[in-house]
């Protein structure tokens, strides 16, 4: 236990040092559950979302892509079962009345200070706000748990534009919001979350098929964006488990260095949520109407960043020296390629660098210029980030305009002439 909680307490402080994740409103104590993406968190992630994206809704045919608003007409939350429905169950210590969630703490005593807990009650997680100048009831307005139900309120609007045919679906990235009894294990359990969710519509009897399709499509996205294939676990969630609208889920958890926990979930929700807001689908061939079902693979973007941080930190002992590196893929590493003067108060060496930096910029954006400390440094640097490949100008690229790349998994180096690296780059990162 000791050693996972000193390798959380590596990556979080990694991730602050080096412009991951910042405490939220650090400067005034912190906002509990709630962080900040920095420079290169916020590459990660858009690395991350851009190929939820590709591979959920752009490279289909059956897709359609939506960014609905936060704020809800409060209806939708009565129809969708979460007002009154969406609760935790709380435990207050008699003694230190700290409050925890009764599933988390064994027995009935405060794992904080050993006093007697009360009595669990339910504990509403959604934040709840005023809309407009009036603080009364007809006001009251929640922010989404959820970015599911921006989708089934926008169902009619996609059918009456595009007049699709079942099956098909509709995927939205977006944030969430959830006032969590313990946020907890740094980005794992935040308030503020963003999720990559698809409702697909199927008819009755085609759910299984399509359940299965994408729980293909998960795991293959796990794969793609490289969280080790043994790491991952499909898990049945059974009976009282799932969520009040499912009717049968799958769980994918993760090894987080915290024990095995929930990454993403896969959900048949069947007609739930179509016939709580009083909408369907007319077949114009079977010239019939009715309630589509629906799947739902929901995936969270901060638990991603959060296993991708956890899975790729490696430290490779060096003699007395440890080498700390992110092992991420190529097409997720914030930073793809790190350009360098071997030394930096060679003005021809820099111009070169500079040269070649800008030319790789503009192609592959994700790139750094670092001339900071020595060599070795900045290689001790990059690997800490993540970044696959550092290309350094030295006295013979002045010549010969060759260049060495350094490849951060096996601190090997190549010799390459300038004008073969876009290739060489773009070919690893795809
Ligand atoms: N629309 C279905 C839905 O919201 P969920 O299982 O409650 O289902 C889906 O959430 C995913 O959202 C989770 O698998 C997880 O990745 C992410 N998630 C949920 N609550 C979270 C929290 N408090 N902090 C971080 N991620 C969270």
């Amino acid at each position: 236990m000791a050693a996972e909680k000193d390798i959380m307490e590596k990556i979080i402080s990694l991730a602050k040092r080096r412009g991951f994740v910042y405490q939220g409103s650090e400067i005034y104590g912190g906002l509990a559950g709630t962080w900040d993406y920095g420079p290169l968190g916020v590459s990660l992630k858009n690395n991350v979302k851009n190929i939820w994206w590709k591979q959920f809704v752009e490279s289909r045919t059956d897709m359609f892509g939506l960014d609905a608003a936060i704020l809800m007409n409060p209806k939708v939350w009565e129809a969708s079962g979460h007002v009154g429905g969406f609760s935790d169950p709380l435990v207050e210590c008699a003694k230190c009345h700290k409050r925890f969630r009764s599933d988390h703490v064994e027995g009935n005593n405060c794992p904080e200070c050993s006093g007697v807990l009360g009595e669990a009650r339910q504990f509403d997680m959604m934040f709840k706000t005023n809309i407009g100048a009036t603080e009364d009831p007809d006001s009251i307005s929640y922010l989404r748990p959820e970015t599911a139900q921006g989708i089934f309120v926008n169902f009619k609007n996609v059918v009456d534009s595009f007049s699709p045919k079942l099956p098909f679906g509709i995927g939205q990235i977006g944030k969430a919001f959830r006032n969590e009894i313990a946020p907890r294990d740094f980005i794992f359990r935040v308030r503020e979350l963003e999720q990559m969710e698809v409702e697909y519509f199927v008819r009755e009897s085609d759910w299984e098929t399509y359940f299965e399709a994408w729980r293909r499509e998960i795991v293959h996205f796990t794969e793609v964006i490289g969280l080790p294939k043994n790491m991952v676990h499909e898990v049945e969630v059974e009976g009282d488990d799932r969520a009040h609208y499912s009717k049968r889920t799958i769980d994918f958890e993760f090894d987080f260095p915290f024990g095995q926990k929930e990454l993403y979930g896969l959900a048949y929700r069947g007609d739930y949520d179509l016939t709580n807001h009083k909408l369907n689908y007319f077949d114009q061939e079977a010239n019939e109407r009715f309630v589509p079902h629906v799947i739902e693979p929901s995936l969270g973007v901060d638990r991603t960043i959060l296993a991708l941080l956890t899975s790729a930190y490696t430290e490779e002992k060096l003699g007395d020296d440890v080498r700390v590196y992110l092992k991420l893929k190529p097409s997720v590493a914030p930073i793809i390629v790190a350009v360098s003067p071997l030394l930096k108060n060679k003005p021809e060496l820099v111009e070169k660098a500079q040269s070649v930096f800008a030319d790789l910029k503009r192609e592959f954006g994700r790139v750094m210029f670092d001339d900071n400390g020595n060599i070795g440094k900045r290689y001790r640097r990059q690997d800490e980030i993540g970044t696959p490949f550092c290309v350094t100008i030295d006295f013979d690229s002045l010549d010969d305009d060759t260049v060495t790349v350094r490849s951060r998994d096996t601190a090997e180096q190549e010799r390459m002439s300038i004008d073969k690296l876009g290739e060489y780059i773009a070919e690893k990162i795809k």
